[in-house]
């Protein structure tokens, strides 16, 4: 039987409508195409007419029966929220490294201590495939009550060819038993482990012989992410072992300009990256060479603002022409949440967006950033229908009462998941 939702009344239907996947630049990033008492159909899944109340009454009037209805009188409906940056499949926590930041430590001495990124790498080549998944679960379905449809995971809490893997196989089972699109990146350069201490080079040869090969083999990524960072992997490692994923068909990413300024804004734009993340310490030079390549920024405040750092540029990039993205960066070490609505707030308050901006930059153009915007990230025919109601009746309410979840109901692939 076919399944049909449809959703009526909103008091704002913020679509983001438009043709094709180019993510959106300077004042486009402005326009919601919101419709004032909005209405969508969706059938088996996929989104079949979105419009006026009226419209879609008039369309609909002999199969109206046939739907579950929702009437969202008085309420903001959106898409789906899109995550494009997460290193969400991970073992273990680290509550206490955010105390030892609190009394002064900080983050890079913490890691080159063996805590920071090696300390969850030993936690998850300590957990099983099974508790893995547990524990991965348990943050997918926080990333559904949040609005978040859709969300990117990056492998890199292996560093070693079977943990990589097993991260990778975490996500790929995640793909198929959760209702959220887990869109799968492998980052074996997220830190050289502690065993190759003084032989760097060694552990980049081992990314580039095995692991990407092996990555590719079993088809378990799209994308490949480095970390690009002082002390952690260098401009011409990262670029190294991004030229090779491309061979492979791996789309390169980096993690770029987080901490210290190295070149990693410009690198992107280079290597032909899809996105850029962070970019807290991004040069304008870099900056500029982004808008040129139209490198997406992905944009992390709420890490900047859990390192207490000042934010990236966001709104200098935005009138740049910088095609701009957010997201949680959910990793147990520099943004332990999974609320994207916290980070549309954040991407105001600290890198003064606006409102519209911070929900384009959490829907439509977070779904370019992973190649998922033929599916998703806006609401309109041939998309799948994932959609969230919000508690509240206009998308500048979303962004102005911050640190709440508004959250009421969410719809994936028409299947009501939340509320
Ligand atoms: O994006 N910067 C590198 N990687 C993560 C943090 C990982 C961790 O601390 O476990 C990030 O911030
Ligand atoms: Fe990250």
């Amino acid at each position: 039987m076919t399944n049909v939702v449809w959703i009526k009344h909103a008091a704002q239907l913020a679509t983001l409508a438009q043709a094709g996947t180019v993510p959106r630049i300077k004042e486009a990033m402005n326009d919601l195409s919101i419709i004032e008492d909005g209405s969508i159909w969706i059938e088996d899944g996929i989104i079949r007419a979105v419009g006026t109340t009226q419209q879609l009454e008039e369309q609909f009037k002999d199969r109206a029966h046939a739907a579950e209805i929702t009437d969202a009188t008085g309420h903001l409906v959106t898409p789906g929220l899109v995550d494009p940056h997460t290193h969400v499949a991970y073992g273990g926590s680290r509550e206490r490294e955010f105390e030892m930041r609190l009394e002064g430590a900080t983050y890079m001495e913490i890691m080159n201590a063996g805590g920071g990124i090696h300390a969850t790498t030993k936690m998850t080549r300590e957990a099983t495939e099974d508790e893995l998944v547990e524990q991965t679960k348990k943050r997918l379905d926080s990333f559904l009550k949040h609005g978040v449809t859709t969300v990117e995971g990056k492998s890199g809490y292996g560093l070693d060819l079977a943990t990589e893997l097993k991260q990778l196989r975490v996500m790929k089972r995640l793909q198929q038993e959760h209702a959220i699109d887990l869109v799968p990146t492998f980052m074996g350069a997220h830190a050289v482990p502690t065993e190759f201490k003084n032989r760097e080079d060694e552990y980049i040869d081992l990314v580039v012989n095995k692991m990407l090969p092996a990555v590719a083999d079993e088809k378990l990524a799209v994308f490949n992410d480095v970390f690009c960072e002082v002390g952690v992997i260098t401009p011409e490692q990262s670029q190294r072992i991004l030229e090779a994923g491309k061979k492979y068909g791996l789309i390169p990413k980096i993690h770029a300009d987080e901490i210290e300024p190295y070149g990693g804004a410009e690198l992107a734009a280079k290597v032909g990256a899809i996105s850029a993340e962070h970019l807290l310490k991004a040069s304008d030079e870099g900056i500029k060479a982004m808008a040129d390549a139209g490198t997406i920024a992905c944009l992390l405040p709420a890490t900047a603002l859990y390192l207490r750092e000042q934010a990236a540029q966001g709104r200098k990039m935005i009138d740049a022409g910088v095609p701009v993205a957010i997201s949680t960066d959910c990793n147990p070490g520099s943004s332990p949440t999974t609320s994207m609505p916290l980070v549309m707030n954040l991407a105001c308050i600290s890198m003064r967006l606006t409102p519209a901006e911070a929900l384009t930059a959490a829907t439509y153009n977070a779904a370019c950033a992973i190649q998922m915007a033929d599916k998703t990230g806006s609401l309109e025919i041939g998309k799948q229908g994932d959609v969230v109601l919000w508690d509240i009746s206009n998308y500048q309410e979303l962004q102005y009462l911050f640190g709440v979840n508004h959250v009421k109901s969410v719809w994936k692939k028409g299947i009501k998941v939340v509320g």
